[in-house]
């Protein structure tokens, strides 16, 4: 039996923000059980829900050096789906209310302590993966200190690393000579060649250089990226790697995102029944959320983290303009402050037409999933993208910018040969966005048959993780050799 060890900040059912949390939680389920055993590491936040920390057991505990001190290091475990997972305790860490704080160098020392301490729980829980596999520049040390002091022991030798980028953005940057102190990493480490960027030491960036193998999470993103529009900086070192790197498009969970089945929405429905049933999941959205009852009225969706990234600069600059169509738009989610207000300002001055709900509800988001005509993610960048496939998945057009997985995901509607899943746009600009939304509109109120079978065809595609988990199996193969 292989073994693989996932370690990553979040992960769905325990802990989420965004989709990182979605596939840290769904891909060990569609590792093959027979060829593959796949445990995961997360950290137990205190902010966890009560239910999940009441599942879990104590494994063990103990010291570890670390920032110049010994810090406690506890280990816990459960099985959810016949997945095994391990969860790093320490509540100075991982104590407070949220996930996340705001605090660039805590976060630093809080995932470099992780990033140690998954490899140092190892030997204690006597699970020896042939690959570990990191996600984002939380794990990025991982394949360092791995290279660094665990290699010479035997328990380690040979162990393989790979490292997912989900957001080349964030890296986890500070002054060398801090994260050094911190990490108890040797100073030959923090080189130009080696963690250094840019006069910082840069997590992600070890995790780079050091990890066997580099993946990301759609092809188009893996090209972008070795560019330097998207590459954040880092576009050479992933150039100079591009023979280790890949793109592995997403898949999301086809039982908990399943129209036909899911507990959350008010009227089930699938692709044989869509055009009579998921409107009443619309009514329902409008009555609970005081916009004007029309079953006709075309509804919009957003459900996303409030960043730049996610093209909300060119939402607010057309917001009024398409605010004079008959349209309504629902948003969820909660991020930066002035996106925060721009929808609570639009949703004061068009109160029947747009409805803000800035905060985070796994419930709410379904049912926008599940009510809205289309769903719209004018994306920035976008290494991925989840949303667009739970859209597709509930007969909800996306509305995207061609870029990273959007691009890859969704086909752009083609009137005279009858194709396509959804609309899209080219360049990032908020005229271009808003005249997709606009055909999109015209299909939609002149053309229904045909807006119909846009939905048909999204419902139909298959965005579950089979495919995608064959290839990251070939992968591990091929590493372990
Ligand atoms: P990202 O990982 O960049 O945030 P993705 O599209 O990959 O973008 O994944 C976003 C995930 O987070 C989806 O599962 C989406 O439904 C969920 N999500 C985002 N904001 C919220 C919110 N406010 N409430 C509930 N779910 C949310
Ligand atoms: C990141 C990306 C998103 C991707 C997700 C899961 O948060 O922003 O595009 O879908 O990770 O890989």
């Amino acid at each position: 039996m292989k073994k693989v060890l996932f370690a990553a900040s979040e992960g769905v059912p325990f802990s989420k923000t965004g989709g990182l949390a979605d596939v840290v939680g769904s891909l060990p389920k569609c590792i093959d059980r027979e060829y593959f055993d796949v445990r995961v590491c997360i950290p137990k936040y205190m902010s966890m829900k009560q239910e999940y920390k009441d599942r879990l057991q104590y494994v063990t505990h103990f010291y570890m050096d670390y920032n110049g001190t010994s810090v406690y290091v506890g280990v816990l475990e459960t099985v959810l789906d016949g997945v095994h997972y391990y969860f790093i305790d320490n509540e100075h860490y991982f104590g407070g209310g949220k996930i996340y704080t705001d605090d660039a160098l805590f976060e630093i020392e809080r995932y470099a302590f992780f990033s140690k301490a998954v490899l140092s729980m190892l030997p204690l829980v006597g699970f020896q993966p042939n690959v570990i596999h990191c996600h984002d520049w939380q794990t990025g040390l991982i394949p360092v200190y791995l290279n660094e002091r665990f290699q010479g022991d035997l328990f380690f030798h040979g162990m393989k690393t790979v490292f997912t980028i989900h957001n080349l953005k964030f890296q986890g940057k500070w002054n060398p000579k801090t994260v050094q102190r911190i990490t108890g990493l040797d100073a030959s480490y923090f080189t130009p060649d080696k963690l250094e960027a840019y006069k910082d030491a840069n997590l992600l960036k070890g995790g780079l250089v050091y990890a066997d193998a580099i993946t990301t999470v759609s092809d188009t993103y893996a090209e972008e990226i070795k560019t330097p529009f998207y590459g954040e900086g880092l576009d050479g070192l992933l150039r100079a790697r591009k023979g280790d790197l890949r793109g592995i498009v997403n898949g999301i969970d086809f039982e908990d995102f399943n129209p036909a089945t899911d507990p959350h929405i008010v009227q089930n429905y699938t692709v044989a029944n869509f055009r009579k049933e998921k409107k009443k999941n619309k009514r329902a959205l409008q009555e609970a959320l005081g916009l004007e009852q029309d079953d006709k009225k075309m509804m919009l969706g957003v459900v996303s983290r409030l960043t730049d990234q996610k093209g909300f600069d060119l939402i607010a600059y057309v917001m009024d303009e398409l605010c004079q169509d008959a349209i309504q738009l629902v948003v969820l989610g909660t991020g930066e402050e002035r996106y925060e207000n721009m929808f609570r300002h639009f949703a004061w001055k068009y109160s029947d037409k747009v409805s803000a709900n800035i905060y985070y509800s796994e419930e709410m988001s379904h049912r926008i999933y599940a009510a809205c005509d289309a769903f719209l993610m004018p994306s920035l960048f976008e290494p991925c993208g989840l949303s667009q496939l739970m859209s597709l998945r509930y007969g909800t057009v996306p509305i995207v910018r061609e870029t990273g997985g959007l691009k890859d995901t969704v086909q752009a509607y083609n009137e005279f040969e009858h194709t396509g899943t959804g609309f899209s746009f080219t360049n990032y600009n908020a005229h271009e966005m808003l005249n997709s939304i606009r055909y999109a509109e015209r299909i939609y109120y002149d053309r229904k048959i045909e807006w119909n079978r846009i939905v048909q065809r999204g419902m139909e595609q298959d965005f579950s993780w089979q495919a995608s988990a064959r290839k990251y199996q070939e992968m591990y193969d091929w590493l372990i050799g």
